[in-house]
């Protein structure tokens, strides 16, 4: 097996795929779900609901649909995909970091953590990306978390998908399972064809996922001193930035007005 694509090394599509991540994920996919975030969001904030940090951006795909609405800074660990955030987004402040250590030095009306929380593989590295979010917080603002999985939602899933675009067109295999239940990770394996005007390529690349039950979610949340709402959210048909057409837990936080 290649060096990139042992178990705990940055995903091959965050790093030298990148560029095809908006084959895999299109941008005008996300438009529903980001909806919801933010209707989410403006029910746990005390407005004003203004500027809003994403922590782990990826290729700026909810943030397409939520710069209308917010002034979004975009944090991403990947280089790669800020890059491509900055493509699609060029309007947004665009800033590396990692989710668990990320120290902007500024509040936000709102912190927002979409499926890059998946990436968090253990108890204490989910804490540490709570915390951030709460640093960055200001008091009576909201934060929000949406993993793709909690313990109590997963599936074990395979699906299919992929886009034409200009002269590349990329389709994917996605395999997702769970091979250690005592575990706290789940792994994803995906087999990409990429066509572009060399001909066709077949590419390999595993995801290692974070899995945690409802209650460490919210035992982790509470410990933090966020109030928390679990909102679900439902996707009126299947895309591809969801594996299934299940019910997704999203974890809506308020941070109190008088924490520090
Ligand atoms: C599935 S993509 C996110 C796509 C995003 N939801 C969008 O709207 O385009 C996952 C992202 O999480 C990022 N990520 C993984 N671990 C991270 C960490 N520790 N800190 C910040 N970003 C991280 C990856 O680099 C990748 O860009």
């Amino acid at each position: 097996m290649a060096d990139d694509c042992r178990d705990n090394a940055q995903p091959r599509l965050y790093a030298d795929l990148a560029p095809w991540w908006p084959l895999l994920s299109s941008p005008d996919e996300y438009a529903e779900e980001a909806e919801f975030y933010r209707q989410c969001l403006l029910k746990a904030c005390r407005p004003p609901t203004r500027t809003v940090l994403e922590l782990g951006s990826g290729g700026g795909n909810n943030a397409l649909h939520l710069k209308a609405h917010f002034e979004l800074t975009l944090v991403d660990v990947a280089p790669a995909m800020l890059r491509v955030s900055r493509s699609l987004n060029p309007e947004c402040e665009h800033i590396h970091g990692d989710m668990r250590e990320v120290r902007l030095g500024r509040g936000f009306d709102a912190v927002f953590v979409h499926d890059a929380v998946d990436y968090m593989t253990t108890e204490p590295d989910l804490a540490r990306a709570i915390e951030t979010t709460w640093v960055h917080c200001r008091p009576g603002g909201a934060a929000l978390f949406c993993p793709t999985y909690v313990k109590e939602t997963f599936q074990p899933s395979t699906s299919h998908g992929g886009h034409d675009r200009m002269l590349r067109s990329m389709r994917y295999l996605e395999w997702t399972r769970d091979p250690d239940p005592k575990d706290t990770t789940i792994v994803t394996d995906f087999a990409y064809l990429l066509s572009d005007a060399t001909g066709v390529r077949v590419e390999y690349d595993r995801h290692v996922l974070g899995l945690f039950p409802r209650t460490t979610w919210l035992a982790l949340l509470a410990k933090q001193g966020f109030l928390v709402a679990v909102e679900q959210f439902k996707p009126s048909k299947t895309e591809s930035s969801q594996a299934d057409a299940g019910l997704y837990d999203v974890f809506v936080c308020a941070k109190p007005e008088m924490a520090g």
